[in-house]
């Protein structure tokens, strides 16, 4: 007996579409890289109720004739490519023939176009994937899109939308980016009557950028052309300590996407050239000759992979490393030694490095000891402590989850290169990031106080007015809550603004706007089924982070010996923000065995 039949066509679409839509701002992208790819020069997009109740996009571009349109909304209708040899180089966004009709078949849709000299449009409706109308009308050049109700005929998929102001934010997120990769394109995007972008075409890149982000001293430019590969954009400085995690926009070919190979290139980069492990941000454009990439590896083409991908990776490591290397010197890199398996190995002899990565050699780093510290350095070794067994407690950190702890008092004896405790017990030798140590203090007193009630706040005397980006500002107003008992007090200042009445006591007010923009990006990446406890700790780590003293601080006595202690108290837990190491501890068998005292 035979099982198998075809699906219908609706039913089919349906299903493409459960990859291609996943949620309004993938209805936009689409729909936005159509009106691109049709040569428009101003996108208007229109969302309502975050693009639940209608998404609209109109563009100016070359427009659909009557039978092209009715084309468009079939599956695998394309005019984009036509045999495999063009799938080898695509120059478009689009490629598939799959984006309309999937979003045609969970919707209703209506299409209306025209053809650029033509003298009539045409407008076709579609319900659920089924053409309800298709007429001749009055129409502008160009083309219009209008989604409605989006999912109403897939109830179980509408249930995974969230909130109205988050799927605004996500749009308005999204238009950003693609904003920025068409700087040639004047993009409006409204919700409602309300208007939260407006870019109008831009000359260049840079000039679009500065109609986004405005002036930002705390970026430098990349440039780099090497084997056939180009790299412009901006990226974080290094002189820039706030911000551990900022938004990173990669545009390969024009097209956005999201790719391991340059997000390890990145981290790579910036590690050689910093202490601090960081996801900073990057706004970052990439141009590979079109034959050495292939795009169509990922349903919804966010993915790319690249023929040559180690150069690709070497290319943008360099030219990042370039960019970040002008007026910096080289850092040391603390290279924690091996993990303690069992506890036990943490008493390998010397097991950590400091490596110069530029060449230089292991001179370069300047220790320069306190008055006092030598004398207590002997003191502290000298001591005779009878030898005992290994306490894993004590072991030297690494990796990602491991902090040694601190079970004794210690005594500061200075600063190594204003970034490093160095610190003494009878047990040993220590080394604290302090950085690291402060905002793990930090992110306890935070998390301490939340499960009392809210963060301590300070008023401000003038609220501050704070300028963000559209997408910042919806995020941020629709966490209004979580942020109030972080003691961020703040209230809709209309256009993009926030007026801030208030904020945490541990922060200093003029580090507020950073770290709201920070936070802001910290929760467009929260997955969308993270509780609010997830959204506060992540918050609070962010805080932590910001307030917390900098690697370069020069620092008194009486605040090492008060990180010292704070540590000491917290030490215990295994509560740790970014899971960094904290402590690397030399143990006095360590030294004595060095020093063949054993
Ligand atoms: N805004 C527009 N202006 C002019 N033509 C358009 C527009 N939107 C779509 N089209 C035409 O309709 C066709 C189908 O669009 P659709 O988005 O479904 O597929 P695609 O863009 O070819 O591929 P993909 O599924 O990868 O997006 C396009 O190839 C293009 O010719
Ligand atoms: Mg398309």
């Amino acid at each position: 007996m035979n099982r198998i039949h075809r699906l219908p066509t609706e039913l089919a679409n349906q299903i493409a579409a459960g990859e291609v839509v996943e949620r309004p701002a993938s209805v936009v992208k689409e729909l936005v890289e159509n009106a691109v790819d049709a040569g428009a020069t101003r996108i208007a997009i229109l969302v309502e109720f975050g693009g639940k109740k209608l998404i609209s996009v109109e563009d100016d571009g070359m427009g659909m004739s009557p039978d092209d349109a009715r084309l468009a909304v079939e599956r695998h209708a394309t005019s984009k490519i036509r045999d495999a040899g063009d799938l080898a180089a695509i120059l478009t966004l689009g490629f598939r023939g799959e984006a309309l009709p999937s979003i045609a078949s969970v919707s209703r849709f209506r299409l209306r176009t025209r053809e650029r000299g033509s003298l009539s449009g045409q407008e076709i409706r579609i319900e659920a994937g089924v053409t309800v109308s298709d007429r001749e009308v009055g129409a502008p050049e160009g083309t219009l899109i209008e989604v409605a109700e989006l999912f109403y005929n897939l109830p179980a998929r509408r249930k995974f939308l969230k909130a109205d102001t988050a799927e605004t934010a996500q749009v308005s997120r999204l238009v950003t980016q693609l904003a920025l990769g068409y700087p040639g394109v004047g993009f409006t995007l409204k919700s409602r009557d309300r208007l939260l972008i407006e870019a109008p075409p831009a000359g260049s890149s840079e000039e679009r950028f500065y109609q986004i982000y405005g002036d930002r001293p705390d970026l430098v430019a990349v440039t780099k052309q090497a084997a056939g590969i180009g790299v412009t954009g901006y990226v974080a400085a290094l002189a820039e300590q706030g911000p551990v995690r900022g938004p990173q926009h990669v545009f390969v070919n024009r097209r956005l996407v999201k790719d391991r190979t340059i997000a390890h290139a990145i981290k790579q980069a910036y590690s050689v050239a910093t202490i601090k492990e960081r996801s900073p941000e990057v706004h970052l454009f990439l141009e590979v000759p079109p034959d050495r990439i292939d795009v169509n590896v990922h349903p919804t083409k966010a993915e790319v992979r690249f023929l040559d991908q180690g150069l690709v990776h070497e290319v943008l490591r360099r030219a990042l490393i370039d960019s970040l290397g002008q007026g910096s010197a080289p850092e040391l890199v603390l290279r924690p030694g091996m993990a303690a398996p069992g506890g036990e190995a943490t008493h390998a002899a010397l097991p950590w490095t400091f490596e110069a990565p530029t060449g230089a050699g292991i001179g370069q780093g300047s220790f320069t000891p306190r008055p006092d510290v030598e004398g207590a350095l002997a003191h502290a070794i000298d001591q005779g402590i009878p030898a005992q067994a290994p306490d894993p407690r004590m072991g030297i950190t690494a990796g990602h989850e491991t902090v040694a702890t601190l079970i004794k008092p210690m005594a500061p004896l200075g600063q190594f290169r204003n970034t490093f405790i160095i610190a003494v017990d009878e047990d040993g030798v220590a080394i604290i990031d302090q950085h690291v140590a402060h905002e793990r203090i930090l992110f306890e007193q935070i998390a301490e106080r939340l499960t009392t009630g809210r963060v301590e706040v300070q008023a401000l005397l003038t609220p501050v007015v704070l300028e963000l980006t559209s997408g910042e500002h919806q995020t941020l107003l629709s966490h209004t809550a979580a942020l109030q008992r972080l003691g961020f007090e703040f209230e809709d200042f209309g256009g993009n603004s926030l007026r801030v009445g208030a904020v945490p006591a541990l922060l200093d007010w003029n580090k507020c706007e950073s770290v709201l923009r920070a936070v802001a990006t910290d929760l467009d990446d929260l997955s969308p089924g993270a509780g609010v406890d997830v959204a506060l700790r992540q918050m609070a780590a962010t805080m932590a982070c910001h307030a917390a003293v900098k690697a370069h601080d020069q620092l008194t006595r009486e605040k090492m010996q008060y990180l010292l202690d704070e540590l000491r108290r917290t030490s215990h837990s295994s509560v740790c923000p970014h899971g960094r190491p904290v402590v690397l501890r030399l143990t006095r068998r360590e030294i004595e065995r060095n020093f063949e005292r054993v």
